[in-house]
């Protein structure tokens, strides 16, 4: 199967086979299925955080398992999604029933099953913030298992998806409490801009978001890529004040493990490295922290300019980047090193 339509940073790769699946008993047949025991096996919902470095020798599930329920409460609607659901099209879906909290996570791509795996957050708000539950296919039993939000471990970027629960797991469903109390959260950089507007809906909040995105990110239709390469590191409050001798407008955000978020777009972008291409792959000219393909990147070219991008910042910051994209190799697993 080519996987060109089935991932966003349009470098050409084939899986041994593919496959869609649109409800739970789908997926559980395919994990049954002897034709595809032995094989490898990659669940896909938009390809929008994945990097194939070589062709997956396996099967590729895409996910499309559909569903929308809203249950209207006195203090919070409660929502039920289908793991294959379009992330922006629920938000929007909710702004349309009158259900407000999801705005500030406009226009992310993907799968609402992919949401929990990295816990996505933009402007101030993470997906762990609404989360009341993740169901998922117990790949040893074949079971449907739920997990509450706590139990969901969520982090910057992290869950318990990415940890013990990896490759054991594929997530069917998630719900989601949102207040009926709404207050807008305008908190994070450009968004403050808002406060002097008066009345704020939502709607609003999700159309500024949708302003600023499309101003600095790429869009993968046109330019491959995967939304922020590497994670913003957090580093000790000890190591930010020394840098910030060298670099006195170096941005920086107290984090709750105690230790302060520096972002790695402006260490690289301070580093001289806008622009910087090897081969078809390039440094983005209006975001830093992401990688594009510009038409004819190959995996060698992406892997090799993450490299040069995590050299120059250690060398010039002493802080190593670590990737948010998923790198893989043909069997699936990660396979980043620097
Ligand atoms: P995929 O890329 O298909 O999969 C990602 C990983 O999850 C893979 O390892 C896959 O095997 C696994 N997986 C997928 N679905 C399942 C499932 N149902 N069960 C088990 N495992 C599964 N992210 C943010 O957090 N915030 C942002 O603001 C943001 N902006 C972006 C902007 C752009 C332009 C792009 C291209 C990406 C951006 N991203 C952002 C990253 C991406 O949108 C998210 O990581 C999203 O959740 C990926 O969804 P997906 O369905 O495409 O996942
Ligand atoms: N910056 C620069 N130069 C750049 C890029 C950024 O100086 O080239 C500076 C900005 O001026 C700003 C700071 O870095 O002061 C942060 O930039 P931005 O607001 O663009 O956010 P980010 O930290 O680069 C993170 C997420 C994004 C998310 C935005 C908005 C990570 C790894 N990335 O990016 O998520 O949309 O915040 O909340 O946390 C993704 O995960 O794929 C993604 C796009």
């Amino acid at each position: 199967a080519d996987l060109l339509p089935w991932h966003t940073f349009a470098v050409p790769s084939q899986a041994r086979a593919g496959i869609t699946v649109s409800d739970l008993s789908e997926l559980r047949a395919v994990y049954r299925d002897p034709k595809w025991r032995d094989m490898p096996k990659l669940v896909l919902g938009g390809g929008s955080n994945v990097l194939f470095t070589e062709d997956f020798d396996g099967l590729v599930i895409r996910n499309e398992i559909l569903g929308r329920h809203l249950t209207r409460g006195q203090s919070e609607v409660l929502l039920h999604l289908g793991a294959g659901e379009n992330w922006d099209e629920v938000v929007r879906w909710t702004l349309s029933q009158g259900v407000f909290g999801l705005e500030n996570l406009a226009l992310i791509p993907g799968t609402v099953g992919a949401a929990p795996i990295q816990n996505i957050g933009a402007y101030g708000v993470e997906f762990a913030d609404h989360c009341l539950y993740v169901d998922y296919l117990d790949l040893e039993t074949l079971e449907i298992e739920r997990l509450d939000a706590d139990q969901c471990r969520f982090g910057y970027r992290d869950s318990v998806f990415k940890q013990e629960l990896s490759g054991r797991c594929v997530i069917t469903a998630v719900g989601l409490a949102l207040p009926t109390d709404w207050q807008p959260k305008l908190g994070y950089g450009p968004l403050k801009a808002l406060e002097s507007e008066g009345t704020l809906t939502a709607d609003r909040i999700y159309r500024a978001i949708v302003d600023v995105r499309q101003a600095k990110l790429p869009d993968p239709a046109r330019l491959g890529n995967a939304g922020s390469f590497f994670k913003n590191p957090v580093i000790e409050q000890a190591e930010f004040e020394r840098l910030q001798q060298c670099f006195a407008d170096l941005p920086g955000y107290p984090d709750p493990s105690g230790g302060i978020k520096v972002p790695a777009g402006w260490l690289i972008d301070k580093a001289g490295l806008k622009g910087v291409a090897i081969g078809g792959a390039s440094v983005h000219q209006d975001q830093a922290l992401v990688l594009v393909n510009r038409g004819t990147a190959t995996a060698e070219d992406l892997v090799a300019l993450a490299r040069h991008v995590v050299m120059t910042v250690a060398e010039r910051y002493q802080i190593t980047l670590e990737p948010e994209v998923r790198i893989l190799d043909g069997q699936g697993a990660l396979c980043w090193q620097a």
